[in-house]
Formats: structure tokens, C-alpha cells, sequence
């Protein structure tokens, strides 16, 4: 409880992007399989967008499957698509009370059937919720994403849609997946790697990275506050100078 006093409510950010990372070393730190450690993530998404939607964040992102994963071993990823079909079923009652409307960004066509339909009713019966979005990244990457929106680009200028003087930075948030959803301000990566993996590129460009050891079965609502702390103990400058910050007509 504490520590949700301490998050100031007048500069949280509006959209946190987090990928979860660790499922599989805490598993193996318990003598467990890695999907045992995936299932211990479950209970970490809960709390962390329980906490999320309390404190007043609009938008968080969820990177849960990138386009990569799909080279992990067959029993890996079946039981991850398994997971993610149980998990939605589980949880639309749980977004639904709390007023999150769900949302998925990545190559959707490629998961499985059962999961795209799953995945589909849960986006439409939460589609008129409010409060929060929650998007789901899954069979995602940034490098998939841009090769969709260039080309998406490349068919308007052929057809002449376009003109390649409009070519700038709003038409291309636009054609990304994300289009409509405003950047994230903080991305928080677990289990102690400094890297990006492929998320967002684009989208993360000013972003405040946070990075905890944490393995994400063990983060909690709490440690999404302590994020949050970070990143508002932060001077965010986009390429000024500080004393430009703090003049009135800088
Ligand atoms: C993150 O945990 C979940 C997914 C990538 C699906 P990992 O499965 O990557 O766990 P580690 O990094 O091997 O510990
Ligand atoms: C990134 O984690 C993808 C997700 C969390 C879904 P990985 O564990 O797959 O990334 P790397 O292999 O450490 O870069
Ligand atoms: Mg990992």
C-alpha cells in the first residue's frame, strides 16, 4: 500500500510498455519446467494491471510472445498458446469488471485458431470499456511491424494515395501497428537483461527505460510502482537543456 501513496497521481505516465521477462530461469531456480514458470507469470500480469489501472495509467503493453519466440523448442510454444488461450478465457470477466478493454498488436494470423478466436471474442467483448487498454503483443516484433508499415506506405504512393512529401512521422505511427495508441513514456524489462529484443523500436524512441532484476513471476503492483517512482524522479528533456526546462518561455 505504501507505495502507491508515494507514486505522484498527477504525473503518471499514460502508457507503459513492459516485457516480461524470467519466467523461465524462475522455473529452473525451483527445479521446474520453464512452462511452470510461464504459468507463475500469470499471477505477475494480474497484480501488475490491477495496480496499473488503480494508479491511473491508460495504456500498457504487454510484450508476451514475440515473432522470435516462435524458435523456441515445439512443447515450449504450444504450451505458451495453450496458456494464452486459458489465461484469456480466465481473465475477460476480471477486465470486464475493471473496465480494461483488450487490444492485440503483432502477426495475429500466425498463432493458432483456437487462440486467434479466443483472442478476437475477448477483444470484442471488451471493446467498450473505458477506464484502461491493455494490448497484448504477441507473435510481435518491431522489425515485422515496420516491414508492414513501409510496404503499407510503398502501395498508397504507387496507387497515388500519397505523395512522397507526405511521408512524415504522423503517417507513419499510423501505419504501425499501434496507430491510435499514444507512445509509451516508461518501458520496464525484467529478470536483469539490457536489451530491447525486437519491441517497439519506433515507439520507444524518447522512452525512459527501467530495468529490474526482478524475474517477472515475482513482480508485483508494488514493483510497477516503483517504476513509476523512477521514472518521475527523471528529467525528461527531449534534447534541451535543463535550465530550458525550468524557464518559463523556453
Ligand atoms: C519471458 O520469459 C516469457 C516469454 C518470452 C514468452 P522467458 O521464457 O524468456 O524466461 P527466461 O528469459 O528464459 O528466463
Ligand atoms: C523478449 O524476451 C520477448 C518477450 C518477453 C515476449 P526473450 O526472452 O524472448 O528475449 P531475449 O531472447 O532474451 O532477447
Ligand atoms: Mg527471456
Amino acid at each position: 500500500m505504501a507505495k502507491f501513496e508515494e507514486v505522484n497521481k498527477k504525473t503518471i505516465p499514460k502508457h507503459v510498455a513492459i516485457i516480461m521477462d524470467g519466467n523461465g530461469r524462475w522455473a529452473k531456480q525451483k527445479g521446474r519446467l520453464r512452462i511452470f514458470g510461464h504459468k507463475g507469470g500469470v499471477k505477475a500480469v494480474q497484480s501488475t494491471i490491477e495496480g496499473a489501472a488503480k494508479v491511473g495509467v491508460k495504456y500498457v503493453t504487454l510484450y508476451a510472445f514475440s515473432t522470435e519466440n516462435w524458435n523456441r523448442p515445439k512443447f515450449e510454444v504450444n504450451a505458451l498458446m495453450d496458456l494464452l488461450v486459458d489465461t484469456i478465457k480466465k481473465e475477460v470477466k476480471t477486465l470486464n469488471k475493471n473496465k480494461i478493454r483488450l487490444q492485440a498488436i503483432g502477426d495475429l494470423d500466425s498463432l493458432p485458431k483456437r487462440a486467434q478466436e479466443k483472442l478476437q471474442s475477448a477483444i470484442d467483448e471488451t471493446a467498450s470499456n473505458d477506464h484502461m487498454t491493455l494490448v497484448l503483443a504477441l507473435s510481435y516484433s518491431a522489425k515485422w511491424e515496420m516491414i508492414n508499415a513501409v510496404k503499407s506506405i510503398a502501395s498508397k504512393l504507387k496507387e497515388g494515395s500519397i505523395s512522397d512529401h507526405e511521408i512524415n512521422e504522423e503517417l507513419i505511427d499510423n501505419s504501425l501497428s499501434t496507430a491510435g495508441i499514444p507512445n509509451p513514456e516508461l518501458m520496464i524489462r525484467t529478470s536483469g537483461e539490457h536489451r530491447i529484443s525486437n519491441f517497439l523500436l519506433w515507439q520507444l524512441a524518447y522512452a525512459e527505460l527501467y530495468f529490474t532484476p526482478k524475474l517477472w513471476p515475482d513482480f508485483r503492483d508494488e514493483d510497477f510502482y516503483d517504476a513509476l517512482i523512477s521514472f518521475q524522479n527523471r528529467e525528461r528533456r527531449f534534447g534541451k537543456t535543463s535550465e530550458q526546462l525550468t524557464e518559463k518561455n523556453n
